[in-house]
């Protein structure tokens, strides 16, 4: 290990982060019934221009009113290069007591993106006397974003996690694709011939932002979601998406319909058979170094101290699960 610690964020469950845009307050309750750990209110792209003041009112008015539970509470507040942003900060957080527990901060493309509305938050924090401090998620969904990654997450110690935001990163880098976190056949490569036959091989054209994602958030100790699957029709879909995303190291990912919450939920909490095999590998490690050994053979395969590193996250983030769920 590095001399330097990297000490973690704020725990918080945060297996499914389901939105709710903030102009069909309907749709409230429903999401409180829900099993989502987090619950964003949408600001943002779910709600139409003519409809973003009423929108930040029915939020102000939840807030105020709805009993949410012991379930994270968010709001996505609109970009910082529209007039609706400081308004949404200092109008929900004027207006709306301590619910509140999260921002979420789209496309932050520069440090000072991120800034900028610690500026704002910690004024009024201060103004309202405000005891729960309010954390930061940040919408990774730009080139900037991803070229800056390690630079915007200085910009506010509020941060807490990074989320991936698929359409809008396709649009910024100028891919091909118009199908929200989904797969497309034309990002793949045709094999040689494989006993005379050659095979299409799909690929994961989000691979890079996300491995990227995981990697630099976790020397910052945050909180990796993986973004949106917009095909709500095609569970399946959403799941083989889900379960690849928590192998590269996501916690959690975002439901964008009801439907898509239990599955979030059964992906990212840790299978038992995974479980139960990080346990077998301490119990074999502890009985290799009161051998005197450093490596041991766990069912034909080596296992070794970086392997009770692994078993050790894998225990930590259940143990977090159980407690927090
Ligand atoms: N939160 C809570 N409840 C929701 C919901 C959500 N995000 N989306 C749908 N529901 C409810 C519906 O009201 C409906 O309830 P009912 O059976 O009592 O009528 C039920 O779940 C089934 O909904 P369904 O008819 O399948 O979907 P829809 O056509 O009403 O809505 C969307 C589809 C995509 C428009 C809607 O799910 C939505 O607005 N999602 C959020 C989009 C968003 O916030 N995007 C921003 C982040 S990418
Ligand atoms: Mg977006």
């Amino acid at each position: 290990m590095s001399f330097t610690p990297v000490p973690t964020t704020q725990t918080r469950l945060n297996r499914s982060e389901l939105f709710v845009p903030g102009s069909k307050p309907e749709l409230f309750e429903k999401a409180i019934q829900s099993n989502a750990d987090v619950i964003c209110m949408d600001l943002e792209d779910a709600v139409a221009p003519q409809d973003k003041e009423n929108a930040k009112k029915n939020v102000i008015k939840a807030l105020n009113e709805i009993d949410f539970g012991k379930k994270t509470i968010s709001i996505r507040i609109n970009g910082l290069d529209t007039h609706y942003c400081y308004r949404d900060v200092v109008d929900v957080m004027e207006n709306s007591g301590e619910r509140l527990d999260l921002i979420m901060i789209p496309k932050a493309g520069v440090p000072e993106d991120v800034y900028a509305i610690d500026v704002l938050v910690s004024q009024i924090e201060d103004k309202t006397e405000r005891s729960k401090k309010i954390g930061f998620e940040l919408i990774v969904e730009t080139s900037m974003g991803i070229t800056n990654l390690d630079k915007i997450i200085t910009g506010s110690k509020r941060v807490e996690s990074l989320h991936f935001g698929y359409a809008d990163y396709a649009a910024s880098v100028r891919m091909r694709t118009t199908n929200i976190g989904g797969t497309n056949p034309d990002y793949s490569i045709l094999t040689d011939e494989i006993n005379g036959e050659r095979l299409v091989h799909w690929n994961d054209m989000w691979h890079y932002p996300l491995s990227k994602m995981t990697t630099i958030g976790r020397a910052h100790g945050l909180r990796i979601i993986d973004g949106p699957f917009g095909d709500f029709s095609d569970p399946d879909g959403f799941k083989a998406h889900a379960r690849r995303t928590a192998i590269l190291g996501c916690e959690g990912k975002w439901a964008i319909h009801p439907s898509q919450v239990d599955l979030a939920n059964e992906v990212f909490t840790l299978p038992e058979k995974e479980v139960q095999k990080a346990y077998d590998i301490l119990e074999a490690m502890k009985k290799a170094q009161e051998s005197g050994a450093g490596a041991a053979t766990l069912n034909g395969k080596l296992i070794d101290a970086a392997s009770i590193r692994q078993a050790e996250q894998i225990i930590e983030q259940t143990k977090l699960i159980e407690t927090l769920s």
